[in-house]
């Protein structure tokens, strides 16, 4: 459950008050980044006042305490989404997951292989994946999405061939903010023995993941949008493609033993974490998942939910205001005020302590699907309320000298 209080969890409500005094702070640029309850920052201050030794390496107290906090963490994450404790590796965030997952998967792929993707994905999966198919010779596949810029079975039946060796997809766009059916997309791959990526970035922190359920492959997902620190991921993958992977990051804490020319490596997942760990961040990001975990998945999905159906209601009686995803099911909402451009909107409504998102959201293939070079993006999370939207709506319907002059209401 949602508790009424819950912005008295996290600071920086008050502190921007203070900061301004007058102005609220309404924050709804969820899917940029979320806040952070003052557990997950007590958790990180407390490993650096109190522990604040290195992993896996010190025979001393303060140095096992670390360890015991670091194992703790990773189970705390691992079950978040039910996978095993050696299936879940960390890293900086889900792009460097989807590096690390494309630099180890490399010698897989022969010229003429085909990956499947779309127009609707972040720059974070489908960046990398273009450099690795220049590299390699292969070919991307663009899946054809219907009215609603969604993407169904069918058509990544349609686009699969024999030479198709990876799907990689997000679970939920940071723009459309639609939702993909992944558990048949996955099922449908594995029969066909074709490997999955899916960039859990966006649906992480919103709806229950199971990747077993799910039977993907590797699944990628970042703490920071989830009430964790910044710098800090996870990446999932499926055990029986261990054969598959080349470690790619090479460095103390992944080695076993050097003899002369030879490298062994240990375990999983410690074979895929080289270097010092950002240990602080994975503690709080534990904390994080707890703290959602405590509030219960399915009631952010549901609070989700209602907000997203008042704010459609409420910005549809705003005629300038186009909306491109009202029927998509996700607290993402991408509009743009006719005539005027999106930073200026967005800047206008800074001057009332709104953050909402405008530009192209890293997206930049996604102007070839929706004809618009940038949109403006609200995104909600369990802080926000309807109070925060009926102020939004507000201070666009009344957005200043230059807005006013576009509405009419
Ligand atoms: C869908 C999606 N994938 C990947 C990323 C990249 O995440 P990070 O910046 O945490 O690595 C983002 C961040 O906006 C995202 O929304």
């Amino acid at each position: 459950m949602i508790k009424k209080n819950i912005k008295n969890d996290f600071p920086i409500f008050l502190n921007y008050v203070k900061k301004y005094p007058g102005k609220e702070l309404l924050y709804l640029d969820n899917s940029a980044t979320t806040l952070k309850p003052q557990v997950v920052i007590d958790a990180i201050t407390k490993y650096y006042n109190s522990y604040s030794a290195n992993v896996h390496r010190g025979d001393y107290k303060i140095a096992y305490k670390t360890d015991l906090l670091f194992k703790a963490a990773r189970i705390t994450i691992a079950e978040f989404i039910n996978a095993d404790f050696e299936e879940l590796f960390f890293t900086s965030g889900a792009t460097a997951s989807v590096n690390q997952i494309v630099n180890m998967l490399e010698e897989q792929f022969h010229e003429g292989d085909e990956i499947i993707t779309t127009y609707s994905e972040h720059s974070s999966l489908v960046a990398p994946l273009i450099a690795l198919s220049n590299r390699r010779n292969l070919k991307m596949r663009y899946l054809k999405l219907d009215d609603n810029f969604r993407v169904n079975l069918k058509t990544v039946q349609a686009a699969t061939n024999e030479k198709t060796k990876l799907i990689a997809i997000a679970q939920m766009t940071n723009t459309i903010g639609d939702i993909r059916p992944i558990k048949e997309i996955c099922d449908f791959a594995r029969k066909n023995k074709i490997m999955t990526l899916i960039d859990g970035t966006q649906s992480a922190p919103h709806m229950k993941v199971d990747v077993k359920d799910l039977m993907v492959d590797f699944f990628v997902f970042s703490a920071h949008k989830m009430l964790g620190p910044t710098g800090i991921g996870a990446t999932y993958y499926n055990q029986k493609l261990f054969p598959k992977l080349k470690i790619s990051n090479l460095g103390g804490g992944a080695v076993y033993q050097i003899k002369g020319d030879l490298i062994t490596f240990k375990d999983s997942p410690y074979c895929f974490e080289a270097g010092t760990p950002n240990i602080a961040g994975i503690i709080g990001f534990a904390t994080a998942v707890k703290y959602l975990t405590e509030i219960g998945m399915s009631s952010i999905w549901e609070h989700d939910q209602e907000l997203k159906r008042y704010t459609i209601e409420q910005l549809t009686k705003l005629k300038k205001v186009k909306i491109y995803n009202p029927d998509n099911l996700s607290g993402i909402i991408l509009f743009n005020v006719e005539k005027v451009f999106p930073q200026d909107v967005a800047s206008q409504l800074s001057n009332e302590g709104i953050c909402i998102r405008s530009g192209d959201h890293c997206a930049k293939t996604l102007p070839l699907i929706i004809k618009e070079k940038a949109y403006l993006r609200l995104s909600t999370y369990v802080y926000n309320t309807k109070s925060d939207i009926d102020k939004v709506v507000k201070a666009i319907a009344n957005g200043g000298d230059f807005l006013d002059g576009f509405f009419t209401v």
